[in-house]
């Protein structure tokens, strides 16, 4: 069997709205996924046992063993697709771009290239719909990274439906010198909401208890889709699309990382049309007019000192798709 290589894009949010926590753990969600050119490389070949060796970007700060999504997306897709058979086993090698815990998804994209991998070189045949209900059970941003574009993501993300967008849209990346946790940062919305919704409710029992009173956290709205931002993005106009960015997240992140407030700022003062945290952060993202005002921006936002490096990217991107393995 020949090994499979996959290539597989990063994500950034272009609308992050999060409900209240639910009893697992998870937050339901509404969110605009965009997948970027920013892409990962994952090459599986047959294997004794499942095993995972990473290079490149943030390589050193990447799980291995069962810890890795990947490893757990290769078991995954072998107990679904040999359910009575013996397991088969690869060795998954990723060659990363994307940053790690940098809110672009790396970690999932990983996973959807090794599921896409996977299938190919077992001859699994799992369907595109198949293949995105084991992605869902390893992570809920990995059915995206299967799928690419720009898509609506709604439960805890995994549910999609493809946005229609026009034209391509340019970005520049502000990667930061650290890393957030996913958990922690929800963690943090949910506490830094609590603290701001806490409002004083008048206490049963009426006039002759006046007085007393129980402090209780205003309940958090569901989510909803913006559908401003659906018609910005089927207008192609990256002008109308800026000012709609939206991330539910980003207070925490900035409350984490409170150097990123500067870094938004940087790119707002830079000519960024729309400057936003991506995802669960520390990434932030920056929409620009075209390409030549990305350029201008990323040369910009370097000078600044307000991040640890940048890269161009443009999107919508195709999602997971198996590719001819870049030599070196
Ligand atoms: O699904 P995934 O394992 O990528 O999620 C990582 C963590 O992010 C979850 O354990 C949870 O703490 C948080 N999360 C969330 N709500 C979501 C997605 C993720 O609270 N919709």
């Amino acid at each position: 069997m020949t090994p499979v290589t996959v290539r597989v894009p990063a994500k950034v949010n272009l609308q992050l709205s999060v409900g209240p926590p639910r009893g697992d753990g998870y937050h339901d969600l509404i969110t605009v996924f965009h997948a970027v050119s920013l892409f990962d490389e994952v090459t599986v070949r047959p294997a004794d046992r499942t095993s995972v060796r990473v290079t490149g970007e943030g390589a050193g700060s990447v799980p291995s063993g069962r810890a890795n999504l990947a490893v757990r997306a290769a078991i995954a897709l072998a107990t679904v697709a040999f359910p009575r058979q013996s397991k088969p086993a690869v060795h998954i090698g990723i060659r990363k771009r994307i940053p790690v815990s940098a809110g672009l998804a790396g970690g999932s994209a990983d996973a959807a290239a090794t599921l896409v991998a996977c299938n190919e070189l077992w001859r699994a045949g799992l369907s595109q719909p198949e293949l995105r209900g084991v992605a869902a059970r390893v992570g809920s941003d990995v059915p995206f990274a299967l799928l690419g574009g720009t898509a609506i993501g709604q439960g805890r993300g995994e549910l999609l439906t493809p946005a229609l967008t026009t034209g391509t849209y340019h970005w520049v990346l502000a990667f930061s010198a650290g890393a957030l946790s996913t958990p922690e940062v929800y963690a943090k919305c949910d506490t830094l909401r609590a603290a701001k919704t806490m409002n004083v409710t008048p206490a049963a029992g009426g006039a002759g208890h006046a007085g007393l009173a129980a402090a209780q956290p205003a309940p958090v709205a569901e989510p909803a889709l913006s559908t401003d931002l659906m018609v910005a993005l089927r207008s192609g106009d990256p002008a109308a699309v800026g000012p709609l960015l939206s991330n539910d997240l980003q207070p925490a992140a900035v409350s984490l990382r409170p150097e990123l407030r500067r870094t938004l700022a940087a790119g707002r003062e830079l000519g960024a049309l729309g400057a936003i945290v991506s995802g669960s952060g520390p990434t932030c993202a920056f929409l620009a007019g075209d390409a030549a005002r990305a350029r201008e921006l990323a040369v910009f936002l370097t000078g600044a000192g307000v991040c640890r490096g940048v890269v161009r990217v443009t999107g919508p991107a195709a999602g997971a798709a198996v590719t001819a393995p870049v030599p070196g």
